[in-house]
Formats: structure tokens, sequence, C-alpha cells
């Protein structure tokens, strides 16, 4: 269960943490991208958000987006493996879409790893639809599924 996980915005000593989540649980098989550095980077951009979920002091998952004029892109979201099914990364998204909502956007867009079937499933299950393909999308490694999610439309989880 995530009863003892608190949700809140991520600080700039997370991004060694967030990047070595990104690498293990997301971006096994393909060049890291998502270093310290560049998550660094991202959280310094004032349009972007980075949520941070911690249980006491260990980081337990993170989201991270970028807000634009008419959508938000949900760019990363991890939760360690260890912590899986237990309702973090529904609380991870649901801050997020929380957040566009008060922005006044109400489309979330993101791409996912055409294998991950894990990530497919978590999203399909909070009202996300699959719209199309982009093959190689993933340094030409892996093809990725374009998901989406009009937050006006209620979600069945
Ligand atoms: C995808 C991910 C973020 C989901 O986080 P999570 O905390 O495990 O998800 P939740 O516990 O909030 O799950 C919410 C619902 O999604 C669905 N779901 C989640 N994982 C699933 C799986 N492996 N298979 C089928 N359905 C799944 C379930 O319906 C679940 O509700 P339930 O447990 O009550 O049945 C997590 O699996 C993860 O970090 N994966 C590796 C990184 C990744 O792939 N990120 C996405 C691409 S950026």
């Amino acid at each position: 269960m995530s009863d003892s996980v608190v949700l809140g915005p991520a600080k700039i000593g997370d991004a060694p943490g967030i990047a070595n989540m990104s690498r293990l649980l997301i971006e096994p098989g393909l060049p890291w991208r998502w270093t310290p550095r560049r998550v660094a980077a991202h959280m310094r951009e004032r349009e972007n958000l980075v949520v941070v979920a911690r249980d006491d002091r260990t980081l337990v998952g993170f989201a991270m987006a970028q807000f634009n004029a008419e959508s938000v892109h949900l760019t990363l979201i991890g939760v360690a493996a260890d912590r899986k099914r237990g309702g973090i990364g529904r609380r991870l998204i649901a801050w997020v879409e929380e957040s566009a909502v008060i922005a006044g956007v109400f489309r979330i867009n993101l791409e996912v790893r055409a294998g991950n079937q894990e990530a497919r499933s978590f999203y399909a299950r909070l009202g996300y639809k699959e719209t199309g393909r982009a093959p190689g999308y993933y340094s030409g490694v892996e093809d990725a599924i374009k998901v989406t999610r009009d937050l006006r439309v209620t979600s069945q989880a």
C-alpha cells in the first residue's frame, strides 16, 4: 500500500535519484537520455512539473510533465520496482492531471514504448486512449505508442 507515501514537488537534489530510476525502469536497452544533468535542467524550466513520491526519505516514484498552452506532455513516470501495484503511479498521475486542470489545460499526451505492456495497461486503466504508433521513436530501437487523455471525459478508473 502507499499509505505512508507522501507526494510533493521535487527538489534539485532529487535529480540523480530520478535519473537512476529512469535508467533502470524506463530506459533499459536504450541510450541513457535522462541523465542527472538533463533531469536537473528539466526541473529548472518553469513550464515543467516534477513531482516525487517519498516513503520517509526514500524516493519511491516520480513523474515529470511539460505544460504547454493546449496540452500537457507526460514526459516520464516511474515507481520503484518493489513498490509497484500499490497505487503510487495512480497518485502521481492524478497530481499531474489536477495541476493541468488548475492550469486550464485538459489534454494529456504521452508516448510509451510499444513493448511496455505494464505501462500500456496502467494508462488504459486510467482512461487513456492509444491513438497511433511512431516507428523507431526510441533511438531507432523501438516504436512508441502515442497515448492521450481528455480530462473533460470522466474516467471509469
Ligand atoms: C507504469 C507504472 C508507473 C505504474 O505504477 P504503479 O504504482 O505500479 O501503478 P498503480 O498501482 O497505481 O496501478 C493503477 C492501476 O493500473 C493498472 N496496472 C498497473 N500496473 C499494471 C500491470 N503491470 N499490469 C496490468 N495492469 C496494471 C491496474 O489496473 C492498477 O490498479 P489495481 O492494482 O488496483 O488493479 C509502474 O509500473 C512503473 O514504474 N513501470 C516502469 C516504468 C514505466 O514503464 N513508466 C511508464 C513509461 S514513462
